[in-house]
């Protein structure tokens, strides 16, 4: 298992549409589980596989408290969405140390191969489902600021880009 490196915002290749997976083979589990173990490592929730510049559509997520409820899943498709949206507190471990709020919607089904290539709906509410939102919109090459206003995302871009050139002294 490795640590992966994970992409921060603004860099360009978080706008990178991924490709489907075309096999679950070896490669794939093997990426699952680095990504697994990148995100406990980093203490999140979720993560694309475009965070850690891999442009294929996977994600993993646990949400769980106790952190041993991970879901692999591979070529994820919203199949439903629930009538009413929410807004709900949001961050990313590309965008750290920022929480902003952003409107998903309440619940979702999710369908989906795990990491044995099994197809399988998942019916995700609360917490997982807002996680999955904002996992899925990574693979479509979009990050939760794209959900707020110009003015506070270029206050987000400024204060990361100053960060990285703090940490590159
Ligand atoms: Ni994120």
């Amino acid at each position: 298992m490795a640590i992966l490196p994970i992409l921060c915002y603004p860099d360009p290749r978080l706008h990178t549409v991924a490709k489907p997976v075309a096999a679950v083979d070896g490669r794939i589990r093997q990426l699952a589980k680095d990504m697994l173990e990148t995100m406990y490592e980093a203490s999140g929730i979720g993560l694309a596989a475009t965070q850690v510049d891999v442009h294929e559509r996977m994600i993993v997520v646990d949400v769980s408290k106790e952190r041993d409820q991970p879901l692999v899943l591979i070529n994820p498709e919203l199949v439903w969405t629930s009538p009413g949206k929410h807004l709900n507190e949001e961050g990313c471990l590309s965008v750290p140390g920022i929480y902003d709020g952003v409107e998903r919607f309440d619940a979702v089904h999710v369908r989906a191969l795990d990491e044995h290539g099994k197809s399988r709906v998942i019916e995700a509410e609360e917490l997982l489902a807002v996680c999955v939102q904002h996992e899925m919109d990574h693979l479509m090459g979009k990050v939760f600021v794209e959900y707020l206003s110009p003015l506070k995302r270029n206050r987000i871009k400024t204060k990361m880009l100053k960060a990285r050139r703090e940490d590159a002294r």
